[in-house]
């Protein structure tokens, strides 16, 4: 078991990156490494960065054996892998991913340690490693894309649906065992593939599931507009089984960190090549969000109320989410809008009033709108406006 142990340095300590560390930690000695020093502190004392309960727990037991640092310099040497979870926003200048901090994190491995094996969690274009091969020659690098969803960081891979790898090297087999030992899905399906089409898989699959939100959320632009009830339509349609009755709830459009930038990506990465439907995803979310500021505006003439910006019930992590250009779509149409939310700090956000008391929210609008429906909102009343019809995430 010893001889079995590696070390493995992880770059990032985002979801991501601590759902690697958390998870590979459960085997292996891990380093974890980020710019941000407040992070490094927070996970040195048994905090998690991350709003995240399984990689909490993980992070503030006595025996997590994770240790953080800020500088790749304290944590590389002796390291059997390096995986790289930095943050890659798309460059609307550019129309690409922004890979700048990969390429970064990329060169300084590569000229500290030539030797060891780089594996891109980030997501990245398509082509990418290729290029960093070609840029660094001899470098070991290679790109397994990362399936998690945020809020189950850990809990998706202890059961990843498979392990996708964008090498058939020794050192790809090995970095696949390892994340099948550490999940408690023995039988989880391991493909190798050629790199182009492992970043392939990571962009399609994120272009579905954005496809899947969207066509739900264009079937209810349907029946709002025609004034039929949604939620039988979409129980009847989803009770196929080639369908599914799951993923299909409407919302304000898809959002958070990765739908918006991995469908551009995708669509980027079409560049010359024949489609109709890659574009349409990107259009037809935007046209949902108009639609939705649209019919709110159309409703009210007096206070708008946002109940909460989180994309999932139960979140506190509204990054990109897809109710914060409903907000600016709004304000564009000078409504007068309020937000409640009390994980926001501060009490101005989008030029918006914050407020943290949630009878007095209710009481100063004339139309609450939620884009995740819960229990508290039953105080709202009539007030409520919601394309939620079944509860949950989507
Ligand atoms: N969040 C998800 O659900 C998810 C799922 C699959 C893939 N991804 C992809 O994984 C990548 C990371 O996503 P995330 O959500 O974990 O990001 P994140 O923003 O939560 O965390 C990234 C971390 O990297 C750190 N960082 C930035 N540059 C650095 C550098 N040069 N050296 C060291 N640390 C650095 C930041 O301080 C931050 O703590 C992105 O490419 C994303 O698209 C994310």
């Amino acid at each position: 078991m010893e001889a079995f142990i590696k070390k493995v340095t992880v770059v990032g300590a985002g979801y991501v990156g601590l759902s690697m560390a958390t998870l590979l930690a459960r085997h292996h000695d891990i380093c974890v490494v980020d710019l941000d020093v407040a992070k490094v502190e927070c996970i040195n004392g048994g905090g998690s960065p991350i709003d995240d309960k399984e990689v909490a727990e993980k992070l503030a037991s006595a025996d997590s054996g994770i240790k953080a640092y800020s500088t790749l310099e304290e944590a590389i040497p002796g390291s059997d892998f390096v995986v790289v979870a930095t943050p890659t926003d798309y460059n609307t200048e550019t129309d690409h991913l922004d890979v700048s901090s990969v390429i970064a994190v990329c060169n300084s491995i590569f000229t500290m340690a030539p030797q060891i094996q780089i594996v891109i969690k980030s997501t990245v274009q398509i082509g990418f490693v290729d290029k960093i091969r070609a840029e660094l020659p001899g470098v070991n690098v290679f790109f397994s894309p990362e399936f998690l969803r945020e809020g189950r960081a850990l809990l998706d891979n202890l059961m990843p649906s498979r392990i996708v790898v964008g090498s058939r090297s020794d050192q790809a087999q090995e970095f696949a065992k390892m994340l099948v030992d550490a999940s408690e899905n023995p039988e989880c399906p391991i493909i190798l593939m050629e790199s182009r089409e492992a970043e392939a898989v990571k962009l399609f699959a994120n272009g579905y599931l954005a496809m899947r939100v969207a066509f739900f959320n264009e079937l209810d632009n349907f029946a709002m507009a025609s004034g039929l009830d949604a939620e039988s339509i979409v129980k009847a349609v989803s009770l196929d089984p080639r369908i599914g009755d799951f993923y299909n709830n409407p919302s304000f459009g898809y959002g958070g960190y990765c739908f918006p930038k991995d469908t551009k990506q995708l669509l980027a990465n079409f560049d010359g090549i024949d489609n109709a439907l890659i574009a349409a995803i990107v259009e037809s979310n935007e046209i949902r969000k108009s639609t939705i500021a649209d019919y709110i505006a159309s409703q009210v003439s007096g206070v708008v109320g946002i109940y909460k910006l989180a994309m999932k019930a139960g979140s506190d992590n509204y990054r990109s989410a897809a109710i914060i250009d409903v907000i600016k779509k709004l304000k564009a149409k000078n409504v007068d809008v309020l937000i409640f939310d009390p994980v926001v700090e501060g009490e101005d956000l989008f030029g918006c009033v914050v407020v943290k008391c949630f009878d007095s929210f209710v009481n100063a609008c004339d139309l609450v709108v939620a884009n995740r429906s819960d229990k508290a909102l039953s105080k709202a009343g009539c007030k409520v406006f919601t394309r939620d019809l079944f509860g949950g995430d989507f």
